[in-house]
């Protein structure tokens, strides 16, 4: 049997230099990375194979960019979360942020509200958009929730994390092989796929070949098949 893409995570990166190479704004890419966004999550939906997509979209780490980038951020993805309800509903898909929300502003936090219980109904794709996530940010969070709870083993820290849930394909767009901070722990087992292709420029096609690669490969989870 060949595996199943279940749970796909994504390192969305080059946003700017795919701007900066058309003689742009860093904003202009990041506005075409949103139109990815959209695209990629209705493919998902409509495969049933794929029940969770996890969007690293912004990370503990941004905040050290200048101001004007990070207020453009939020507004394009207050923008994105209002303008895409009806991506999510019309395509049954549930949409669950990750990460630590306190820092938004109270405008930004409604709106991921609004949208999460909007879809809480829905049956589809888990949508999940990281949001001042980091993975070292999310297991300290978990152990500290679990302080007072006795001694702690794989499964309760892994329940007490935002993502519950292991990644089976984890893929970087942008060309740099690394993982940033993203699903630290969910990775643990994940087929990493490196792209060369800047996010803006991610396809359909693309993804559907890194697919039929993963279906592929033997994963052995450390014993012998
Ligand atoms: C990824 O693209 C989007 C975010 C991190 C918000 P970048 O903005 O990192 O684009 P590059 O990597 O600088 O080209
Ligand atoms: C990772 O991209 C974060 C997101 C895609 C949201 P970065 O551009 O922030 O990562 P580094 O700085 O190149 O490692
Ligand atoms: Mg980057």
């Amino acid at each position: 049997m060949s595996n199943q893409p279940c749970h796909i995570a994504i390192i969305m990166d080059g946003n700017g230099r795919w701007a900066e190479s058309k003689g742009e704004n860093r904003t202009f890419g990041h506005e075409r990375g949103a139109e990815v966004v959209r695209t990629i999550t209705t493919y998902c939906a409509n495969h049933s194979d794929i029940h969770r997509l996890t969007l690293y979209a912004f990370s503990t780490e941004n905040w050290k960019r200048p101001k004007l980038e990070v207020e453009f951020l939020m507004k394009l993805l207050e923008r994105y979360l209002k303008n895409e309800k009806i991506t999510y509903l019309s395509g049954n898909i549930r949409f669950e942020p990750i990460g630590d929300l306190s820092i938004f502003s109270k405008s930004l936090r409604k709106v991921i509200d609004d949208i999460q219980n909007a879809t809480a109904a829905c049956t589809g794709l888990l949508q999940s958009l990281a949001l001042n996530y980091g993975g070292r940010d999310e297991i300290v969070r978990a152990a500290n929730a679990l302080r007072d709870s006795g001694a702690l083993t794989v499964e309760s820290v892994g329940k007490a994390l935002d993502c519950q849930h292991d990644v089976d394909l984890l893929i970087r767009t942008g060309g740099d092989h690394r993982l940033s901070n993203f699903l630290l722990w969910q990775a643990a087992y994940a087929e990493l796929f490196f792209t060369n292709t800047l996010w803006p420029e991610f396809s359909v096609d693309e993804l559907e070949a890194i697919i039929k690669k993963f279906k592929t490969v033997e994963r052995r989870f450390g014993g012998l098949n």
